[in-house]
């Protein structure tokens, strides 16, 4: 493993921003797995994600306009559709006969689902249409229409690998975060004993009971349980369940390049009233996860000079899982093979 860079895996599917970012007639350039994007939703409302560079001379197209139809090119205005082929070279003359179908930009394919945006990375020589993971995952319990009641995103100077090391790990709370309406007391560790399993692209900590006397989970009644979901390429589904209720959070790392991530945390809640409250979540997430970002600024200065280093067992063995689940899409990518998942199902036990 590259300390400071990471394989960004391909033929998946990833969270590119929430669509409310992105209004009727509007474009908006990225870098997303380093690539250049151009995202953009039409006048009808539909969104698109072209590859953000005028085959002309280069140019991105983010810096032309958008009629809420095509895409104009600000160097010599040539336009592209939605879908990235060219439709007009304004210098040519009644003579000339270029096909204009035979350029394109090109397009990534995109889907919009329960308020996000997701663009599909194809591998190289694959066709979109044969991709491997077919659509992005839907979360359980919300409609395909209902987006997160709640989101936020920070910019994170990592690779996606340290993020989702991070993301994964369970005993670094009690360290990292100290605010005191989460704090974890670090001199009195508890044993804790979780089962796991695999599941689609990941695994998953078997859904268990939830503390019955938290004053936060008896919101959503009785018999609380909860169940978390890691997966490919750095997703994580947290699914609540209540008697009345049910919560699913979301966490998705996002790699801008090898080495800088967009890590995003928002969640969908079945309660209508949270509304008012949601400056204050709004706030308490975003110093929770600026705890996560900071960490990563300060092991940075550290990684820079590429230390070999370790993953323990139990409290790294979900790390672990990650690098063998990379590794395993990579090799059965290369192979032209199915993905067989590397994960088999066990206890594990830690402090925290
Ligand atoms: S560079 Fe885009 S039209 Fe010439
Ligand atoms: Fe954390």
């Amino acid at each position: 493993m590259d300390n400071l860079k990471a394989e960004l895996l391909r033929g998946l599917w990833y969270v590119a921003c929430p669509g409310a970012e992105i209004k009727p007639g509007a474009m908006t350039g990225k870098k997303l797995m380093g690539d250049m994007v151009l995202l953009g939703r039409d006048k009808a409302g539909k969104v698109f994600a072209l590859r953000d560079i005028c085959p002309h001379r280069g140019i991105p197209l983010r810096h032309g306009k958008f009629d809420g139809e095509t895409v104009q090119c600000c160097y010599h205005g040539w336009r592209f559709d939605t879908a990235g082929v060219c439709v007009d070279i304004p210098s040519t003359h009644e003579d000339q006969t270029i096909d204009f179908s035979k350029i394109t930009c090109g397009a990534y394919p995109v889907v919009e689902q329960q308020g996000l945006i997701w663009v599909y990375f194809a591998a190289n020589g694959e066709s979109p249409e044969e991709g491997r993971q077919p659509q992005p995952p839907m979360l359980p319990d919300f409609s395909v229409d209902q987006g997160p009641a709640l989101h936020i995103m920070q910019h994170f100077v990592c690779s996606v690998d340290h993020a989702a090391l991070g993301l994964m790990d369970p005993t670094h709370a009690a360290f990292v975060h100290t605010s005191w309406w989460f704090k974890k007391n670090a001199a009195k560790l508890r044993p804790k004993r979780k089962l796991f399993e695999p599941s689609e692209l990941g695994w998953a900590m078997v859904r268990h009971k939830l503390p019955p006397q938290n004053i936060a989970y008896k919101l959503l009644g009785d018999d609380v349980t909860t169940e978390i979901r890691y997966m490919l390429p750095g997703l994580r589904i947290e699914h609540i369940k209540g008697s009345k209720h049910s919560v699913v959070g979301l966490t998705t790392i996002t790699p801008v390049s090898e080495d800088e991530t967009e890590v995003r945390q928002m969640f969908w809640a079945s309660m209508g009233w949270i509304g008012p409250f949601k400056p204050l979540i709004r706030h308490l997430m975003n110093v929770f996860l600026g705890q996560d970002r900071r960490v990563v600024i300060q092991q940075r200065e550290g990684l820079e000079y590429n230390p070999k280093l370790m993953l323990i067992n139990d409290a790294d063995t979900q790390g672990r899982w990650w690098m063998q689940l990379k590794r395993e899409w990579s090799a059965s990518q290369a192979e032209g093979r199915e993905f067989v998942n590397p994960v088999r199902g066990r206890e594990l036990r830690w402090m925290s």
